[in-house]
């Protein structure tokens, strides 16, 4: 060991972490020791936590001496089974240069602004229904009747899911996403055979689209390619259709529950949403930056490097804390650990800023969607579910990588018949 740093924070407890981002920890890091080793714990071995900016930059744009591979840029269920962590390793975010580079060209054509562009109509359509639902009775639980359900429509429209398959799709879902969480009562067998129908589906979907494929479509740059003809195999689309699931579902769901919570708290800043409705994108930029889905995601050195003061070994896995980054008064002024949702007005590169889609080689490739099914959403709710209140404590996912919320029930106003 060669921190001096004497903070040991237990950022890696999900139990701890459940109650929300440690913001006061994460600060006393950043500024006493922005790359700091932390001990090992019955929750992980030891690691480096990274809570600056420079230091994540630095590790995210040199694949080469990080590696998202070896030991995986999550923590991952698949536990010590080789031929797990083998499946594992070949889903996008978990690979490195020089395969990630070909798979990556590939499945980037697919998710261009313009293909999220086309989707805008029929989410607003959606985000209305789910709305409808909800309006008269002034009061919801909104994680699950809210939160849910935009993302998950998304990833069906995406992949032409057939309706008779959504129900069954949207169950293997959350068993997926609540493998970790204690309370839910969801063992890694039943997880592995969620994952494996998963995989049955997709092989489905890309069978049905060579019977009857339909250009254009993001299924058809998938699986036929559109740059010199680059396509994704079969195991290699169903290991995208997975990290679509894992990657985009719960993250989107996370950044509208957590978003409504942080409105809800804030009232005067709701109320400038309320007044001048032209502000919600740049409010979502702020949720995003204010309260990142993601904890952190991790690398493995390669070999022997310096990162900022400090001389980490090959082999030593260093986690890149962006809720900390997001917060950096250097970067963000004096006012840093404020929620405001006019930020964007003063600060028009706010989105290059925050590090909550991470940067470099992997930053994330569903940016422009989450952002746009978060300003549908945020722009067909603020003005219909008026006055929102907390019914008592939100509860979150007993999580030290993802914020998720597990159960928010709101009130509001209700809307009297025929309003809308
Ligand atoms: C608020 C929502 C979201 C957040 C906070 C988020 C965050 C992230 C982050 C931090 C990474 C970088 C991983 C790394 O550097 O190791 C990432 C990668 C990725 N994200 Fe997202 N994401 C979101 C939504 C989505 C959506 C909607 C999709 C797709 C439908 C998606 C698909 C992906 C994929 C495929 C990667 C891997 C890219 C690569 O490895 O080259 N994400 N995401």
């Amino acid at each position: 060991m060669n921190d001096e740093c004497p903070y040991q924070f237990n950022l890696m407890d999900p139990e701890r972490m459940s109650h929300g981002i440690p913001f006061e920890d994460l600060a006393t890091l950043r500024s006493q020791c922005p790359v700091s080793r932390q001990d090992a714990t019955e929750h992980s071995g030891e690691f480096w936590a990274l809570t600056r900016r420079e230091e994540i930059d630095f590790v995210s744009k040199n694949p080469g001496l990080f590696s998202s591979s070896i030991n995986m840029a999550h923590p991952h269920p698949a536990g010590d089974d080789p031929a797990e962590q083998e499946i594992m390793r070949r889903l996008i975010i978990n690979m490195d240069p020089p395969d990630h580079n070909q798979y990556r060209k590939v499945v980037r054509n697919a998710f261009t602004l313009r293909a999220v562009d086309a989707l805008e109509p029929m989410m607003r359509e959606r985000a209305r229904e789910i709305i409808d639902k909800i309006a008269a009775r002034g009061r919801c639980e909104f994680a699950s009747e809210v939160a849910a359900e935009m993302p998950l429509f998304v990833i069906c429209a995406l992949m032409e899911m057939p309706s008779e398959k959504r129900k069954e799709f949207s169950d293997l879902v959350d068993v997926m996403i609540g493998m970790d969480d204690p309370e839910l009562n969801v063992s890694s067998e039943d997880g592995q055979l969620a994952a494996a129908r998963l995989f049955e589906i997709a092989m489905g979907l890309a069978a049905e689209h060579k019977t009857n494929p339909r250009e254009g479509t993001v299924l058809d740059a998938l699986l036929n390619g559109v740059v010199e003809g680059e396509a994704l195999d079969e195991f290699e689309f169903c290991a995208f259709f997975l990290i679509l699931i894992a990657g985009g579902i719960e993250t989107t769901r996370t950044a509208t529950s957590q978003g409504m919570r942080l409105l809800i708290e804030h009232p005067e800043q709701l109320q400038l949403l309320v007044d001048d409705p032209s502000l919600i994108p740049g409010a979502v930029e702020e949720i995003l930056r204010y309260h990142p889905s993601f904890n952190y995601m991790q690398r493995t050195a390669t070999r022997d490097v310096t990162v900022g003061d400090k001389q980490v070994k090959k082999g030593d896995i260093l986690r890149m804390y962006y809720p900390s980054a997001n917060h950096e008064q250097s970067v963000f002024g004096p006012d840093s650990e404020a929620f405001d949702v006019t930020r964007a007005q003063r600060m028009p590169e706010l989105k290059s800023e925050h590090r909550t889609f991470g940067i470099g080689q992997h930053f994330c490739l569903g940016s422009h969607l989450a952002r746009k099914e978060l300003t549908v959403m945020f722009e067909e709710m603020i003005p219909r579910l008026r006055n929102p209140r907390l019914l008592g404590e939100h509860r979150q996912l007993v999580s030290n990588f993802i914020s998720g919320v597990k159960e928010m029930y709101i009130e509001f106003d209700a809307e009297a018949a025929g309003e809308d």
